[in-house]
């Protein structure tokens, strides 16, 4: 199909639109949906929430059909190309909108092409950036990037499972064009951080009581973290 598309675009002298995301192979493309789809399964039960908290209950049941068909689709991605058990953990990281929209504008959405994203009613973070590769599940101090002049007062978030997010101070902030570089303990063991983490930067330190709690408070993010 892309091929006939290049051959049509070609023949009116249009340009073909190009791959909008990294992975142009299918080896490489599998644990990127694996990580998306592991996002959208996780943003779905805020979604659930915020049905019934407006009364919209009805819907839930579509919501909780589609997680599980999202979820047997996760299984083949983690264990296709990867040595991965199908199912991650017992109980699916929780995610908010925020998060989910803005994984999607930072990652996929090329700035300035979607016409009326403006009447997507979620506040736009910053991007924080994940420098560190091929993250492996072990105890370890992970790099990021963010583009502020100052990391005064921020901290870094880890949201896991279904348990109380992770406050961790940033550590070795340097500067340089406008890009702030800092390192983050990551606590694999002590925490038992299996299946997607998402990763924030917020302006507070305060206990985190959930990850709306979190996105309510949250400057840069989402990074996400998939390790295992
Ligand atoms: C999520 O993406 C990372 C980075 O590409 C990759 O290493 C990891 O295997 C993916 N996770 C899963 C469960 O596929
Ligand atoms: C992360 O860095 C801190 C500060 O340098 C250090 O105390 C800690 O042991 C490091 N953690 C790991 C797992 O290496
Ligand atoms: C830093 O950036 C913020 C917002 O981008 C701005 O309000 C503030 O004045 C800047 N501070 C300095 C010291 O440049
Ligand atoms: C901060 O930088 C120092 C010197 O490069 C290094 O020893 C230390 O491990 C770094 N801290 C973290 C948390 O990575
Ligand atoms: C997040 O902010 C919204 C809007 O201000 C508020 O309704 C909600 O209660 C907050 N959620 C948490 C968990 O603090
Ligand atoms: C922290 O960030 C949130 C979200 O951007 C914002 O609503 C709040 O005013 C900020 N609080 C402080 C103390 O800067």
């Amino acid at each position: 199909m892309p091929f006939k598309q290049g051959r049509l675009l070609r023949h009116f002298d249009v340009s073909q639109i190009q791959p909008a995301c990294s992975a142009t192979d299918l080896v490489s493309a599998i644990p990127l949906a694996a990580n998306f789809t592991a996002v959208v399964i996780s943003s779905l039960q805020d979604v659930a929430v915020r049905l019934g908290q407006n009364g919209d209950s009805s819907l839930i049941r579509d919501i909780v059909a589609t997680v599980g068909q999202e979820g047997e689709q996760l299984g083949v991605y983690r264990t296709l190309f990867q040595d991965l058990v199908p199912a991650d953990q017992p109980f699916l990281t929780q995610s908010t909108r925020e998060f989910a929209y803005l994984a999607l504008q930072q990652n996929f959405i090329v700035p300035g092409t979607c016409p009326n994203d403006n009447i997507i009613d979620v506040p736009i973070f910053g991007t924080l950036s994940v420098l560190t590769k091929n993250i492996q599940a072990v105890d370890q101090n992970l790099t990021f990037s963010i583009r502020t002049n100052s990391t005064e007062g921020f901290n870094l978030v880890y949201i896991n499972q279904l348990n109380l997010p992770i406050v961790q101070a940033i550590s070795n902030a340097t500067s340089s064009n406008g890009m702030f570089t800092f390192q983050a303990d990551f606590p694999f063991t002590k925490n038992n951080l299996n299946g997607l983490i998402i990763v924030a930067v917020t302006n507070s330190s305060a206990a985190f009581i959930n990850t709306n709690d979190v996105a309510n408070k949250t400057l840069f993010g989402p990074g996400l973290i998939y390790p295992n």
